[in-house]
């Protein structure tokens, strides 16, 4: 099955991609004559998936927790908008599609290789659509819910500052190409505007296993605690990049975290009564909500067989939406088991990472275009890992398992805190 529809004068099997110069040549191609359109949305999968989280989540939110009304009417508003921009982000992926493909913004399918679709330009960096979607919401919502004196506005508006300033570097990145060096430290640049705005606490409560050690049950960690906010930051955004190149993959890890952060942060609300507290998890659902919505459009256009592709647009906004939302609704650490498939591979690429063993361009499996199986290659990648201890599968088949394996990591995160709770804090 092709990618993208062809035009019906072209031979699926033989044709060679349109060669560049015929792109070029023409600065304004007719976008009827030049672009095949997309291969429609799967909203089937997206609905299915959705339902998973969206159903226990306005069980809790509308049913289970008494939660007052003036939350849950910001909650049911934000819910609102953030359908307001799945739709517009699905009207406006194929359009911006034609456009960064008369740029020549694409990307050939490196696991199909060998297949007629591994010869199609696969449209890239349309993360692009959902980064602008996203705060066009996140930046009308202020409306219905802040009031001009809020105190919150400054912390909201510094890490839709970040947000905005890492969609900027992704897509830098994207049409640039920068080396990897400089790639790892684009985050702490984005994360700035938090940093400076952040008038938050900066201590940390000891776990109560380890006060007889540190002499303290709460320890004032003053700027070292805005230093781990900007290295959560390079942490978060580099992780979902790094655990990428299979078809939904980077749009489906984001989906299944931000999902347990949704459900994790009205699970938090529901159980307490310091109003204080409740509104970081609000803040959180607020920056949260709108991420998902518009993640689950792209997921429709991204899952296999990708007939776009989101590129470190994406992949960067999505990890600093992340990482503000957990630096803003103080749950870091919680955050970082629901990350824990992201923990493990980049402990294991960290030595291709810093250049112990040789690291290629792109660290993915092998395609074999007779059976479409991958197989793992020795390279230091969950992915990988996954091919060699369970054995070949096709693409799908891998994505799956790997989103499996991220919803056990939240789902054992959930379980953990369940147990430790009050004995850890
Ligand atoms: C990171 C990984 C690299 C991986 C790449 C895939 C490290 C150090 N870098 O690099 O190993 O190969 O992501 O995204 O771990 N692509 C596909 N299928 C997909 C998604 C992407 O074939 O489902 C290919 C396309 O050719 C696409 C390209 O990957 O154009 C995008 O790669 P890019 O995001 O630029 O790679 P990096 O983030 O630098
Ligand atoms: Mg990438």
């Amino acid at each position: 099955m092709a990618t993208r529809r062809r035009p019906p004068s072209s031979s699926t099997s033989s044709a060679p991609p349109i060669a560049d110069e015929v792109r070029s040549r023409d600065p304004k191609p007719s976008a009827a004559a030049e672009d095949p359109p997309l291969a429609p949305p799967k909203l089937g999968f997206v609905a299915a998936a959705s339902a998973l989280f969206f159903v226990p989540f306005f069980y809790l939110a509308f049913v289970h927790y008494p939660i007052e009304p003036d939350l849950r009417r910001s909650i049911a508003i934000s819910v609102a908008m953030s359908f307001g921009g799945f739709l517009v982000a699905l009207r406006m992926i194929p359009v911006a599609a034609r456009y960064v493909l008369r740029r020549n913004l694409f990307g050939y399918d490196i696991n199909k290789r060998g297949t007629p679709q591994g010869t199609v330009k696969v449209p890239e960096s349309l993360g692009i659509v959902i980064g602008i979607v996203y705060l066009v919401i996140a930046i009308l919502f202020q409306h219905f819910n802040f009031t001009s004196d809020s105190n919150w506005l400054v912390e909201y508006n510094a890490a839709l500052a970040c947000i905005c300033f890492m969609i900027l570097l992704g897509f830098v990145d994207d049409v640039l190409d920068i080396p990897w060096r400089v790639k790892l430290v684009l985050p702490s640049f984005a994360a700035l505007p938090l940093l400076m705005a952040y008038a938050g606490h900066t201590s940390i409560i000891i776990p109560k296993p380890l006060i007889p050690y540190v002499g303290v049950p709460v320890l004032d960690l003053g700027w070292i605690y805005k230093l781990y906010m900007g290295m959560l930051a390079v942490f978060c955004t580099n992780s979902i990049n790094i655990h990428a190149g299979l078809n939904g993959l980077e749009v489906g890890q984001t989906v299944v975290i931000s999902a347990a952060v949704l459900i994790h942060n009205i699970m938090q609300i529901g159980a307490s009564t310091d109003p204080e507290y409740k509104q970081a998890h609000a803040f959180s659902i607020y920056l949260v909500l709108p991420l998902l919505a518009t993640s689950l459009a792209l997921l429709s256009y991204n899952w296999y067989p990708s007939s776009v592709f989101v590129g470190d647009t994406y992949t960067y906004f999505a990890g600093m939406a992340l990482a503000v939302v957990g630096i803003l609704g103080h749950f870091s650490e919680t955050l970082l088991l629901f990350f824990l498939p992201q923990v493990l591979n980049f402990l294991y690429s960290c030595p291709q990472l810093f250049k112990i063993i040789p690291c290629p361009r792109h660290r993915l499996p092998k395609f074999d275009p007779q059976t479409g199986l991958l197989t793992g290659t020795k390279d230091g990648t969950l992915v990988n890992l996954f091919l060699r201890l369970f054995g070949r599968c096709t693409e799908r088949a891998l994505c799956i398992k790997l989103l499996i394996f991220q919803a056990m990591a939240c789902l054992l995160c959930f379980w953990l805190r369940y147990i430790l709770a009050g004995w850890y804090k």
